[in-house]
């Protein structure tokens, strides 16, 4: 399999010039990954914002038709994400926002998404999941979910940019408030502009309540630290892609 898929230069800011590549990763890279993520966990200055995945879900993404792409910058593995195709059982983000159960074979995950403290600021999580949301279309999936918690601006900030909504607000992953975010790539809704609502992070019981009445969370506006404000609006459907 040919596992390349883009090459390009970024400029840091003090003007050095890095060449980074986008591939897909494999079973050989397994230790780099787990390297990675106990880098990312090991920086985190609030750990209830990442959920770690141990190597066996990570090899069992190598043996089915699960994706990591990854990052690298001078042969080493800078950012990762992944792709996670989930089952029509209760793993299955399409049932937390209601997909039709007959669509449940149609979603896939955008799962855990990492980029190095050094390389933070290139947009690598917005490449990508750009990169992903083809591989998947390309599968023949279009329901993209994923988790993100509300108290993680900039994962949040680039899954909105990317076009998926915030569509619930829960506990996943035993007891972690996440908002679970949805876009249906065959019927993309947009937000009608004259009904949007400016709602904070942290004001979980409007949150709820709005989005029981169909409103979605699409534009966040930041504050202070892990404070911002997310705009609900109601979508409207607009002609299939
Ligand atoms: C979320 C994450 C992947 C985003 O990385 P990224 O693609 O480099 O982010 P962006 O390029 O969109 O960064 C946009 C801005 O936010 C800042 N930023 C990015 N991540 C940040 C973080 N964790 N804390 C504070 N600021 C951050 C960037 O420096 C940049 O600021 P600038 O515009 O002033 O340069 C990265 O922060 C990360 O690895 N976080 C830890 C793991 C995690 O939370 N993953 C998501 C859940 S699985």
């Amino acid at each position: 399999m040919n596992s390349f898929i883009e090459r390009d230069k970024i400029i840091a800011l003090d003007k050095s010039e890095f060449t980074y590549e986008i591939r897909f990763l494999e079973q050989q890279d397994l230790q780099n990954i787990l390297e990675l993520q106990n880098l990312i966990v090991s920086h985190l200055i609030n750990p209830e914002i990442f959920q770690t995945n141990d190597e066996k879900f990570i090899i069992n993404i190598f043996h089915t038709q699960e994706e990591i792409i990854g990052i690298f910058i001078q042969q080493e593995l800078i950012a990762y994400l992944m792709v996670d195709i989930p089952s029509k059982e209760e793993d299955n983000l399409g049932i937390d926002i209601a997909v039709p159960h007959n669509e449940l074979d149609k979603v896939a995950h955008l799962d855990n998404v990492v980029v190095h403290p050094i390389f933070r600021g290139f947009s690598f999580q917005l490449k990508l999941q750009s990169h992903a949301i083809n591989i998947i279309k390309n599968k023949g999936y279009y329901h993209i979910c994923s988790t993100v918690s509300p108290y993680n601006y900039p994962s949040l900030y680039n899954l909105l940019q990317s076009g998926l909504f915030i569509k619930a607000l829960k506990p996943k992953y035993g007891g972690k408030i996440r908002y679970v975010c949805h876009q249906n790539m065959k019927k993309i809704s947009e937000i009608q502009t004259n009904s949007v609502i400016p709602v904070m992070n942290t004001d979980f019981d409007q949150q709820k309540a709005l989005l029981q009445q169909d409103y979605c969370g699409y534009r966040i506006e930041k504050q202070q630290n892990e404070i911002f404000i997310v705009n609900y609006g109601r979508p409207k459907r607009v002609v299939p892609k």
